[in-house]
C-alpha cells in the first residue's frame, strides 16, 4: 500500500532526528487529540466518514490519550504518530481521520488551541501581580519615600504612588495579552494544506467544537499565518520588560535598606554567611532577555518566508512557548516578592528628606505667590548650591539669602516662614501634590479604588 511505501521511503536516514518535532510536540499532544476529535465528529456529521468508523477512531484516540505522549510510536511529529497509533488500533480505516485536512492546518490549529490556555495563564498571572501591587500600595498610601529621576533624588513621593504606577503598567500588559488572545482564538482547521478541499466540510463546526471564536477565513492564510505568535510573544516580552524595571527598583531599594525581601524570595552566598541577596529579582530582571530573545528569534524565523507552509514554521512556535513559560514564572515570582516585602518607613522618610528633594515644592510655592517659575527656580537652585556643603541643608534662612541675591529682596516679601517650613517637609510636600494622579494620599487611594 502506498502509505506504507512512502513511510518506508522517508522514514530513515541521518536527517531523521533533525526533521522530527515529536519530542517538543508533547506541548501540543492534548491539543492534537482535541483537534482530531473535533475533526472526526465533523466528518461524521457531514457524512464524509461513517459513524461507526468515527466511533472506532474516537475510541482509539481515548486509548492514545491514556497511554500518553511518551507511548506514541515513532513519527516525524505528534500528528503523524497519533495517526499511526490510531491505524495500529483500528486498522486501515483509522487513516480516514486525515480526510479533508493536512498537517499544515492541523498544526496551526494545535498551536492556537494550546497557546490560548497559555495566554490565559499569563493573563491570570498578571492579574495576580497587579493585585499584590495594589494591596501593598493601599497599605502604603501615606508611606513617604524618595522619588528618583536619573536615579538621583528628585521629589518625595509615596510607596503607594510608586507601586500604583506599576499596577497601571501591568494593567496594560494584561490588556495586550488579551488582545493577543483574541487573534489567537481563530480556527485554521479545514484550510487543509493551504488550498482548501473538495470535501463538504463544516469549518464553523470544528471551530465551535474547539471553542474558537471564529475561523481564519482564507485557507492559505489559515495554514501560513503565525503573526498571532509574534503578537503574543511581543506582549510577553513587553510584560517581561515591565517586570525587569520593577525588579531593578526592588534590587536597588533592597540595597538602600528601603525594604526587606522575605527570606522566601532571597538567596544567600556559599562563602559569605551574612549575605541575603535579591536573586529572585535579578532572575526576574534577566527574563526580559529571554523573552526579547525569543521574540527576535521568532520574527527572524518568520521574516521573508514565502507563502504558504514551509518547514521553518516548525521552529517558530517553540519560541512563544518558551517565552510564555519564562514570563509566567517571573511574573508570579515578582507578585510573591512584592506581596511579602517589608517596607522600612523610617529609612524611607529619612531618605526622602535628604538631597533637598523638596526643592521643586519650594519653587512651586514661590511661583504660586506670583514669581515667574523660572525666577523661582533660580532662587532655589542658588540655595541648593549654597547648602551643598553645609550639614543643615536648605533652611528658610538659606533660601532667604538666595532670594536677596537673585531678587534683591527678601523671600518673605512673597511667602511666610511657616509655609516655607511646610514645603521643606517631605510628607507635607507629598500631600500638597494632589493634582490628578499625583502622590497625595487621596489621589493614590482613588486610583487604587478604580483599579
Ligand atoms: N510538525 C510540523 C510543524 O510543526 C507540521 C508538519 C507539516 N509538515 C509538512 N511537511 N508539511 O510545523
Amino acid at each position: 500500500d502506498e502509505t506504507v511505501v512512502r513511510r518506508d521511503r522517508f522514514s530513515g536516514g541521518p536527517a531523521r532526528e533533525f526533521l522530527s518535532s515529536l519530542a517538543g510536540d508533547s506541548r501540543i499532544f492534548d491539543a492534537d487529540l482535541a483537534v482530531d476529535r473535533a475533526h472526526v465528529v465533523m466528518l461524521a456529521e457531514q457524512g464524509i466518514i461513517d459513524d461507526d468508523v468515527a466511533g472506532e477512531v474516537l475510541g482509539a484516540l481515548d486509548d492514545v490519550e491514556s497511554a500518553g505522549h511518551g507511548d506514541l510510536p515513532d513519527g516525524e511529529d505528534v500528528h503523524e504518530a497519533i495517526e499511526s497509533a490510531v491505524i495500529d488500533c483500528v486498522g486501515p480505516d483509522g487513516g480516514k481521520m486525515h480526510t479533508a485536512r493536512s498537517r499544515n492546518d492541523e498544526v496551526a490549529t494545535c498551536i492556537r488551541y494550546r497557546l490560548r490556555a497559555d495566554l490565559l495563564e499569563a493573563v491570570e498571572t498578571t492579574l495576580a501581580l497587579r493585585e499584590s501591587l495594589l494591596e501593598a500600595a493601599a497599605e502604603h498610601s501615606e508611606t513617604v519615600m524618595p522619588g528618583y529621576t536619573h536615579l538621583q533624588p528628585a521629589q518625595p513621593t509615596t510607596v503607594g504612588h510608586y507601586l500604583s504606577s506599576y499596577a497601571a503598567a501591568v494593567g496594560r500588559d494584561t490588556a495586550r495579552l488579551l488582545d493577543a488572545y483574541d487573534r489567537t482564538n481563530e480556527s485554521p482547521l479545514g484550510g487543509a494544506a493551504f488550498a482548501g478541499t473538495p470535501f463538504d466540510i463544516d469549518r464553523e463546526r470544528t471551530a465551535e467544537l474547539l471553542g474558537f471564536g471564529r475561523v481564519v477565513e482564507n485557507s492559505m492564510d489559515a495554514a501560513s499565518a503565525r503573526d498571532f505568535l509574534a503578537e503574543a510573544t511581543a506582549a510577553l516580552a513587553i510584560h517581561a520588560t515591565t517586570l525587569s524595571g520593577l525588579a531593578e527598583d526592588i534590587v536597588v531599594f533592597a540595597n538602600k535598606g528601603y525594604l526587606d525581601l522575605s527570606d522566601d524570595y532571597s538567596s544567600t552566598s556559599s562563602i559569605m554567611p551574612q549575605k541575603k541577596n535579591p536573586d529572585t529579582l535579578e532572575l526576574t530582571r534577566a527574563v526580559a532577555g529571554d523573552a526579547t530573545g525569543e521574540l527576535t528569534g521568532l520574527l527572524t524565523t518568520l521574516k521573508g518566508l514565502p507563502r504558504a507552509y514551509n518547514r521553518d514554521l516548525q521552529r517558530a512556535h517553540p519560541h512563544t512557548f518558551r517565552a510564555v513559560d519564562a514570563v509566567v514564572e517571573a511574573s508570579s515570582i515578582a507578585a510573591g516578592a512584592v506581596a511579602t516585602a517589608d517596607w522600612n518607613a523610617e529609612v524611607l522618610a529619612a531618605e526622602a528628606d535628604a538631597g533637598f528633594a523638596t526643592a521643586t515644592g519650594i519653587a512651586d510655592l514661590l511661583a504660586m505667590a506670583g514669581l515667574p517659575f523660572r525666577t523661582a527656580h533660580e532662587v532655589v537652585a542658588l540655595a541648593a548650591e549654597e547648602a551643598e556643603h553645609s550639614d543643615d541643608g536648605v533652611t528658610a534662612a538659606v533660601l532667604d539669602a538666595a532670594a536677596e541675591d537673585v531678587l534683591g529682596e527678601s523671600l518673605f516679601e512673597y511667602v511666610d516662614e511657616k509655609s516655607v517650613e511646610s514645603a521643606l517637609d517631605p510628607a507635607a510636600s507629598v500631600a500638597s501634590r494632589d493634582s490628578r494622579g499625583g502622590p497625595a494620599a487621596e489621589q493614590v487611594e482613588a486610583s487604587i479604588k478604580s483599579a
